[in-house]
């Protein structure tokens, strides 16, 4: 193969951003809602996002900076990651829109608030499904302008709409989950194959 060899500290932030996220593909995109010690609700979407631990039940999403949804974590220490669709995706587009603290995006675009069960931030009403979450810590990789800050929830709460359930689980060909690609490239979910795992004792001559 003909590579290129990249070293971050030579090729700087915003050139090693778009390798990280043109190559970490696709993310499945958190839509966090928050509420500021003020009651403001707030949500955004956060595709630095995964599962941290399933026993204790835990998820992560990471602040590039120090925005509302973070500050809003601090202060009350909780949050709520709803599910972003296919059909979710402009409207979580416009969630992504810098709007000043004290402004609800939930008002300003019309989002239908869902109380949660456990926590305070309220949960997307038109969203299929939602975590509620308990913060369990903060890492912060500095205090730098795009500096991350990775913010721990235990989850304490799952919300599934009904049609999209079977059997203990979410039904992927229900869920129609949208991605964030590198740039500004979304994606969707492509063909769904199967495979199970083979414990070593299946393999011929083990
Ligand atoms: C699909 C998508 C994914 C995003 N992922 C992140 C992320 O992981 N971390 C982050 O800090 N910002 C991310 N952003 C940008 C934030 O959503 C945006 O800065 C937003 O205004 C933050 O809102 P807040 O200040 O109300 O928290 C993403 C934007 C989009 C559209």
């Amino acid at each position: 193969m003909n590579r290129l060899e990249l070293e971050p500290t030579e090729i700087g932030p915003a050139a090693t951003y778009s390798w990280l996220t043109s190559l970490i593909v696709p993310r499945p995109i958190a839509w966090v809602s928050t509420t500021s010690a003020d009651g403001v609700d707030n949500v955004a979407p956060h595709s630095f996002f995964t599962v941290s631990s399933e026993d204790p039940p835990v998820v992560q999403f990471t602040s590039v900076g120090r925005k509302d949804s973070l500050r809003n974590v601090e202060e009350t220490g909780e949050f709520v990651v709803n599910f972003a669709t296919e059909e979710l995706a402009d409207l979580v587009n416009a969630t992504a829109t810098d709007y000043p603290r004290e402004i609800s995006e939930f008002d300003a675009l019309g989002i239908l608030r869902e109380p949660s069960v456990v926590v305070r931030p309220p949960r997307v009403a038109v969203s299929p499904a939602a975590f509620e979450c308990v913060v369990e810590g903060f890492r912060s990789f500095g205090d730098h302008a795009r500096a991350g800050t990775v913010v721990f929830g235990r989850v304490v709460h799952i919300a599934v709409e009904e049609s999209v359930a079977r059997e203990g689980r979410a039904r992927i060909e229900l869920l129609h989950p949208i991605a964030r690609l590198g740039g500004a490239e979304w994606g969707a979910i492509g063909e769904i194959s199967r495979r199970r795992r083979v414990p070593y004792t299946d393999l011929a001559g083990a």
